[in-house]
């Protein structure tokens, strides 16, 4: 990977903070964009801006165009096998969210059982709470043995024909931790259960396959991804997106209206009501363009590599703690880390003064943070861009942090 020729791609790196170079380490909440997206954007608005699937006229001809490509385009990243299968959202909230309100309104009764993780973000816990309250059924967490890992073994003797649905992160947000996803899903499809990954963390960064995985549901944002704000995913597979009603109602996602009725829309669009965001979309297209050009394998090889180093940095220092799994097998680029007397926001507003954007807080994980014994982190994330040299200027800017509050 040619990293000195990446960092040019992205014009934001060239900012100051604070009078110094920006050392961008928050990739997991989002990630900064290339050019190529970032022209993409400001070639819809300045050339072809029109409303899609509606009009005859040139423009809008062309922006539908260039709407659905960029569905191909994402298809094609997480090898789905139908256009149709990717359904647009505004981020992977929204996506878990309809599988919440369709799948699981329609599918989830009383005393059914669904089953997550310890390791999920908010938006991963909170829509299969509020189903489980609404129908009367049971949210169960997957238990995790002495060392921390899923523990497959009693997940195998705690599902049965109850279970209706099992939703588990990638990767966790917080911990960079790799979950056993096949393994997951292949037990899980011994049973009628449906699969659901939230890929946030792991679609932006290393290859996914969904035809392998053999998930029913796969969700991630665009923004993570190189992508603009505003556009996420759904995938799921064909026959169970089609069988679900609708999630919002309105123009596009009808096939036919009479002034007592309405019939839904074939696939992607009966999940598209109203007109969706265009550019948004087009612009995702292109970040799979720019990713897929350099390989995610090599995105991959790339922040282990980093993430390596930024935990042998730890090793050597004392009053940090880095919470989590250390092996590198098992985790990509994502360090969370305490101090045991500094406070997570004087270290990341201590950063900020030196041009080091990391992330504070509970990172929308708040019952794993607070597993640790703690109630807010510090996190560094990495991406494509990254480099060892900022890692050491993260470092030793950490150092200086800890002096000054010490
Ligand atoms: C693992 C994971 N799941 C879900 C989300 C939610 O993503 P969004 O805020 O884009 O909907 C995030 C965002 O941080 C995440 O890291």
């Amino acid at each position: 990977m040619d990293l000195e020729r990446i960092r040019k791609d992205f014009p934001i790196l060239k900012t100051k903070v604070n009078g110094n170079d920006l050392v961008y380490l928050d990739n997991a909440a989002t990630s900064q964009k290339p050019k190529l997206v970032i022209d993409s954007l400001v070639d819809y608005y300045e050339n072809y801006n029109s409303n899609v699937h509606r009009g005859v006229h040139t423009l809008s001809v062309k922006a539908t165009n260039e709407y659905e490509k960029s569905r191909s385009k994402v298809r094609e990243f997480i090898n789905a096998d139908k256009d149709e299968e990717i359904i647009y959202t505004r981020n992977a909230s929204e996506s878990l969210n309809i599988i919440a309100y369709t799948w699981g309104s329609r599918n989830v009764n009383k005393d059914d059982d669904i089953f997550i993780t310890p390791f999920e973000h908010h938006s991963n816990i909170v829509p299969w709470q509020e189903l489980c309250k609404n129908k009367k059924a049971n949210l169960k967490y997957i238990p995790l043995t002495e060392s921390g890992d899923v523990d497959l073994d009693k997940f195998k003797s705690m599902i049965g024909t109850k279970t209706k649905l099992i939703s588990i992160t990638h990767m966790s947000n917080v911990l960079g931790t790799l979950l056993p996803v096949k393994e997951i899903i292949n037990i899980a499809n011994s049973t009628p259960a449906v699969t659901v990954i939230d890929a946030c963390q792991s679609v932006p960064h290393m290859p996914v396959d969904v035809k392998d995985l053999d998930c029913d549901f796969l969700c991630f944002s665009g923004h993570k991804m190189l992508g603009p704000t505003g556009i996420g995913v759904l995938y799921g597979k064909f026959d169970i997106l089609n069988e679900m009603p609708p999630f919002l109602f309105g123009g596009d996602m009808i096939s036919e209206v009479t002034y007592e009725d309405a019939k839904w829309n074939d696939l992607p669009y009966k999940f598209e009501a109203g007109t969706p965001n265009i550019a948004d979309a087009i612009g995702l297209g292109f970040a799979c363009d720019y990713l897929k050009n350099i390989g995610m394998e090599n995105v991959w090889n790339h922040e282990i590599e980093i993430g390596e180093y930024i935990f042998s940095k730890f090793k050597s220092l004392d009053n940090f703690e880095v919470l989590g799994e250390k092996s590198k097998e098992k985790r990509g680029g994502v360090v969370s880390f305490s101090h045991n007397k500094v406070h997570p926001h004087d270290i990341g507003s201590g950063l900020d003064q030196f041009g080091v954007a990391i992330r504070t807080g509970h990172h929308c994980a708040m019952p794993l943070v607070r597993s640790y014994g703690i109630v807010a982190a510090s996190r560094a994330s990495v991406y494509i861009y990254n480099t060892k040299e900022e890692i050491d200027i993260f470092i030793n800017r950490l150092l200086e942090v800890e002096e000054y509050f010490k």
